[in-house]
């Protein structure tokens, strides 16, 4: 563990999350670039809308922890406007990426007079009465949703990436499950410390 350390609550909301979006991500590019051979009978739609809106529940909880549970200082060795690009960045992933877009896809099918199953589970009630006069702009809020927090994302990796590589700080390892955090110090040479977010 060390200062820069999220709790494993956090932990395991962040990395159930990624991988529930991911996941969701691809098998909604498959399920409309993919139609015919993948998708003839919209079993890939069906379990898109199933797995993505777990976010929805997911991000009540996760908003919740997070709440009451502040992040770790960053690294002193960041500078102020890189700390301020952080901040801004990590809230346009909660607001666009776990908010927005679920919602859009909601929106989207709420117009069109389609069934959400979370989890195959139950339906999630409509957001309004089908709409025709809205499918196509719920549709391109959804899509452009959908690319453009594809790039934040993108982004987020690589700037978590440049943290582990580059500046060797112990902003990546601070959200990594327990055994594989503590493995190394890092230039940083941060001690251990107790857990702080
Ligand atoms: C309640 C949640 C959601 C619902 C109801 C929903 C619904 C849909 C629907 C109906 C489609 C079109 C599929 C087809 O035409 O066969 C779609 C496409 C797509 N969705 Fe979602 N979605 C949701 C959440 C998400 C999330 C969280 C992501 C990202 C992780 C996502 C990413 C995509 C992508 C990338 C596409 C393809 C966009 C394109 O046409 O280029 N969706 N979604």
């Amino acid at each position: 563990m060390n200062a820069h350390s999220y709790t494993p609550t956090a932990k395991l909301l962040h990395w159930l999350m990624a991988s529930i979006w991911m996941v969701a991500w691809f098998l909604g590019a498959a399920a409309v670039y993919m139609r015919e051979a993948w998708n003839p009978h919209h079993g890939l739609t069906i379990t898109h809308k199933a797995l993505a809106s777990t976010l929805l529940f997911l991000i009540v909880v996760r908003v919740a922890w997070r709440l009451t549970h502040p992040a770790p200082a960053l690294p002193a060795s960041m500078s102020a406007p890189m700390r301020r690009a952080a901040v801004l960045g990590h809230l346009a992933l909660y607001a666009a990426a776990l908010l927005a877009l679920p919602l859009s896809g909601w929106l989207w099918s709420s117009v069109a007079g389609k069934p959400i199953l979370v989890l195959g589970l139950f339906q999630l009630p409509p957001l309004t009465a089908p709409a025709k006069e809205w499918y196509d702009l719920a549709k391109l809020a959804h899509v452009t949703l959908a690319w453009g927090t594809g790039a934040l994302v993108l982004g987020h990796v690589l700037v978590a990436l440049k943290h582990h590589v580059v500046d060797g700080d112990g902003v990546l390892r601070g959200m990594l499950p327990e055994a594989r955090a503590g493995r190394s110090p890092g230039r940083g040479g941060e001690t251990a410390a107790p857990e702080i977010g």
